[in-house]
């Protein structure tokens, strides 16, 4: 039975007796132990916890105003949200920005793993538990884009819900061709009233609570292999942390969760915050595409449609080739990042700058997908065709050949 002690109500003994406080306190200050030797970049996971934060919050109150309803959802955000709600553009901008910065932040965590090789060697789990946060991201903003049922909303939602109907029927006999599943994920033939209904209700509901479910696994996935570091070196923890706790802090590799390692953390988001307010504030046009400033109309196609900036990579993998080529070059785009720590044959966790030709393989990669996000914003005419067809073929090129060439890297020594 467990004992309670007399104290005031909702005291520190009062709240440690019902909730254990003490111990999560312990274990954050004395039990869990983050490498010295990292930098900047490890804040970048908490940057993305806040942002989530962040979009929760305004999420919240833009959804007191929002409209989910054809004739009302447009009007809703542009016109009662923006001009009748005291501060409703504040929160709007400040929903719409995070939206669009929270991939960038994703983009340079993700790269940083890839850099340092922090998906391998027990932390493939971390990786795993990422890339599902971003296929989850991914859906959410696709899904929130749907709901200011503007021009861009409607198309975009059009061309993606498109992709459903699957490969031509005369591909493998039709085996890989989805009739009617196309109507049936859109409640109708064309985006409309059960389309915005059921985006809604996955926006506001399913993908936050799956989303919340993940960032738990991945924080849960990260307690035993710890985090990596700049070195890619295998700390012994329980050593360093002894050495610590002895009082040699200048000798140990490690330093405490709760303050040392927090208040970095805490620095580098409050600097990352002034870069968020300005957007926020002098450049939310930045996150907003102005053809969505005119209402959805079935019947005006949009000369070029094209997805969000973070999407555009992917995009354009899809768009220089034929349809059922461009489907299975898209698929592979979205899967392949899930399966980097078993395509990485090295056996080295360490900075790609000391991994031979994974050195060249990094920083092709990183800008190849830049020159896939400028050519999938720019219209598909001649030399952008080509040039967007030659970096889809890089991309997969460089998939094919990391198995390669990760396998004849030689060990490094310590
Ligand atoms: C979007 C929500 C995400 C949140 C809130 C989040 C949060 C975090 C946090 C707090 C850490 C520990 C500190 C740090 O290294 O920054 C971390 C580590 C890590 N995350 Fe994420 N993350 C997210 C998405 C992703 C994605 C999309 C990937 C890539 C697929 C990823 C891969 C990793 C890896 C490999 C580590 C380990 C880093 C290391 O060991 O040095 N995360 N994450």
């Amino acid at each position: 039975m467990a004992k309670f002690r007399k104290a005031f109500p909702f005291s520190k003994a009062w709240l440690d007796d019902r909730l254990a406080i003490s111990t999560l306190d312990r274990v954050l200050s004395t039990e869990y132990w983050i490498p010295k030797n990292i930098n900047f970049l490890w804040a970048m996971g908490m940057v993305l916890a806040i942002l989530f934060g962040i979009l929760l919050i305004s999420g919240i109150f833009l959804l007191m105003y929002y409209k989910p309803d054809t004739k009302l959802a447009f009007d809703s955000v542009n016109y009662t949200i923006m001009t009748e709600v005291q501060y409703g553009w504040l929160w709007r901008h400040m929903h719409a920005v995070a939206a669009s910065v929270v991939f960038l932040v994703i983009y340079i965590h993700m790269f940083t793993g890839i850099y340092y090789g922090s998906y391998k060697k027990g932390r493939e789990m971390i990786w795993i538990s990422g890339m599902l946060l971003f296929v989850t991201f991914s859906a959410e903003a696709f899904s929130g884009y749907m709901l200011p049922w503007g021009q861009m909303s409607y198309w975009a939602g059009m061309v993606i819900t498109n992709l459903f109907e699957g490969f031509s029927p005369h591909v493998l006999g039709g085996a890989l061709n989805a009739p009617g599943l196309v109507e049936w994920i859109r409640g109708d033939y064309v985006p409309g009233d059960a389309f915005l209904n059921r985006f809604f209700a996955l926006h506001v509901l399913v993908i936050p609570l799956a989303i919340l479910g993940i960032i738990v696994l991945h924080f849960g996935s990260l307690r035993i292999p710890h985090v990596n570091n700049q070195d890619g070196e295998e700390i012994d923890f329980d050593a360093e942390s002894k050495k610590y706790l002895a009082g040699d802090t200048k000798g140990a590799k490690v330093i405490r969760f709760k303050w040392d390692f927090l208040s970095k953390d805490i620095f580098v988001v409050g600097v990352f915050m002034i870069f968020y307010f300005y957007l926020v504030f002098y450049h939310y046009e930045f996150a907003m595409d102005p053809v969505n400033f005119d209402p959805a109309d079935g019947l005006k196609t949009p000369p070029h449609i094209y997805p969000e900036w973070y999407f555009l990579w992917s995009y354009e993998i899809l768009r220089p080739f034929s349809k059922d080529l461009g489907l299975l070059a898209f698929i592979f785009a979205q899967m392949i990042f899930f399966f980097l720590p078993f395509l990485d044959r090295s056996p080295n966790v360490a900075p790609a700058n000391r991994r031979g030709i994974f050195k060249f393989w990094f920083w092709i990669l990183l800008i190849d997908m830049i020159v896939l996000t400028v050519m999938g914003k720019v219209p598909p005419m001649g030399i952008f065709t080509k040039i967007g067809f030659v970096a889809a073929l890089t991309f997969i090129l460089l998939w094919v050949l990391l198995p390669i060439i990760t396998s004849l890297e030689k060990k490094l020594k310590d």
